[in-house]
């Protein structure tokens, strides 16, 4: 009696057991139907639930260096409550470029950044307005506006190194930095500022940017101290700009700068924009093109200083430039300094200022790594790609961690063989960086300055990456010893 008590006792857990197993598939098959789908990896981290967070917060680009050798291009890493998955590499970053805003959009990972721009701005409006905001920029930087930017660019580097003295030792970041505020002030923001408004302007610009902390990507209103001084900083800022505003329609003087190109511009259905939108829109082109381009003329001089063989091809080519148009420099000329072209690119190619881009995925999207493996990723992942990362991968680049800027000369084209979107300093596709060719020629107008009137030697060692930063550039001074001389064509 005994025995059939306990048979059936172990019939009855045997069979709670199978009908458990067989109710918890069915409802993980109800609740996840996705499991049947090529998911990608997932980051391994300790502890559960924030272990993926402390990863991401000891730096994104030491997490993708330690997970690209063992995960490959595709995986993903828990956020707490957001998953997000890094596409690395032109093979699958393809569709990060080029899908459409219904399917993977900027709004929600840049929304942090409406409190610095502005209401009534990029971030904070829908996207059809945003495209148009967009085309107001696209038009600002049309090369007949770009023309009459790069005299004044011109303009601004004599000024600026003649105030330097025959010989002596400086900063070279410190001194780029500046230079490039006070022309992105008279190209951008217009003759006003730079002329009457510069220190009070640039003092409200640096309460912007202290404004934006690591900890304002998350909690952007959070009611901190440098968040009050952005939030006062942006209200002055507006009551100047308004009064410039009005002052220019008032008179009815026209100027060629990104100012006039913004109060000129329409929408597609005849409204001009507001004081409130040039200010904001003005504001974006400032964070979007000034610390990037600084960083950029930084590195390209560290890089040109220490890599002596680059140095004398780039002085080679101001000199063959100079025996064909003599002193002058415009637009066209510079358009033709390809050598130095290639210097800067490959100084960015090693040192993306923007080291991650991001996007909220809305739709489910598939995508194949170069080795043939295929990957779901689906909706409601964050996606994001690196262009710190993804510009020094091995298949794509021969000694990616190596300066050398031939790599992009016709016949190597090495951004070009594995296809679009292989070199993604600037992004691309859909959201490619508007500011582009006027980063180019602002770098350009200052370094050929630099080369046709001083030699130049790097007394510091080669500088280091601030990977702390949220327009990541150089750690610490860059100190440069200078003496003036004239490049003469007939030798140095
Ligand atoms: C070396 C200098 C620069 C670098 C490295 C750079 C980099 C980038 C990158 C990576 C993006 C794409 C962001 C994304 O896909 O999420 C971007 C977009 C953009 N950049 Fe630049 N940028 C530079 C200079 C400039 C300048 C000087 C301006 C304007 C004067 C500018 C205006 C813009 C704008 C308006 C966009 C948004 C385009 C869109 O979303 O459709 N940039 N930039």
């Amino acid at each position: 009696m005994e025995m059939e008590v306990m048979d059936n006792k172990f019939f009855n857990v045997g069979l709670l057991v199978v009908a458990t197993l067989l109710v918890a598939k069915i409802i993980s098959a109800l609740i996840m139907p996705r499991s049947s789908k090529r998911l990608p990896p997932v980051i391994k981290a300790w502890p559960p639930l924030i272990g993926g967070l402390l990863r991401f917060l000891k730096g994104p680009i030491i997490v993708l260096r330690e997970e690209y050798p063992k995960l490959g291009n595709v995986f993903t890493l828990n956020l707490v409550h957001k998953n997000i998955t890094f596409l690395i590499g032109p093979e699958v970053s393809a569709h990060f470029f080029k899908a459409s805003e219904s399917d993977l959009s900027q709004q929600e990972v840049y929304r942090f950044n409406i409190p610095t721009f502005g209401p009534g701005v990029v971030f904070d409006v829908d996207y059809s307005i945003r495209q148009e905001q967009f085309r107001f920029f696209t038009e600002a930087l049309r090369v007949n506006k770009l023309k009459g930017y790069v005299d004044q660019m011109i303009v601004e580097a004599q000024d600026y190194f003649s105030k330097w003295g025959d010989s002596g030792e400086v900063d070279l970041k410190y001194e780029l930095e500046h230079l490039i505020i006070l022309t992105a002030s008279r190209c951008l923001l217009g003759r006003e500022v730079r002329d009457k408004l510069f220190d009070d302007v640039s003092a409200l610009f640096h309460e912007l940017d202290n404004g934006m902390q690591p900890i304002s990507v998350m909690f952007p209103y959070l009611p901190i101290p440098a968040h009050r001084r952005r939030d006062r900083a942006r209200k002055r800022l507006a009551e100047i700009f308004a009064s410039i505003i009005a002052s220019r329609k008032a008179s009815g003087k026209c100027e060629n700068d990104m100012l006039q190109c913004f109060i000129d511009s329409k929408y597609k259905n005849g409204r001009p924009t507001s004081e409130g939108e040039v200010t904001g829109l003005l504001i974006a082109a400032l964070f979007a093109g000034q610390h990037t381009s600084s960083i950029t003329s930084t590195w390209t001089g560290a890089y040109l200083l220490r890599f002596k063989e680059y140095f004398v091809a780039v002085v080679e080519e101001q000199k063959t430039l100079m025996k064909k148009h003599g002193e002058k420099i415009d637009h066209d000329i510079l358009s033709e300094m390809e050598v130095l072209y290639r210097c800067i690119k490959e100084a960015l190619r090693l040192h993306p200022p923007l080291i991650m881009l991001l996007r909220q995925s809305h739709a489910d999207f598939s995508v194949t790594t170069h080795e043939g493996k295929k990957y779901d990723i689906p909706k409601g992942h964050i996606v994001a790609t690196s262009p710190a990362f993804a510009n020094r991968l091995s298949h794509i680049y021969k000694n990616p961690d190596s300066y050398d800027p031939d790599r992009f000369a016709a016949g190597r084209d090495e951004d070009k063989v594995a296809g679009p979107f292989s070199y993604i300093s600037f992004g691309g596709g859909r959201h490619g960086c508007l500011g582009e060719p006027f980063a180019y020629l602002q770098i350009k107008a200052i370094w050929s300055h630099l080369l046709r009137n001083f030699e130049l030697e790097l007394i510091s060692p080669f500088p280091e990456t601030d990977w702390n930063a949220m327009v990541v550039g150089v750690k610490g001074k860059v100190m440069v010893r200078y003496k003036r001389r004239r490049l003469s064509v007939n030798g140095l």
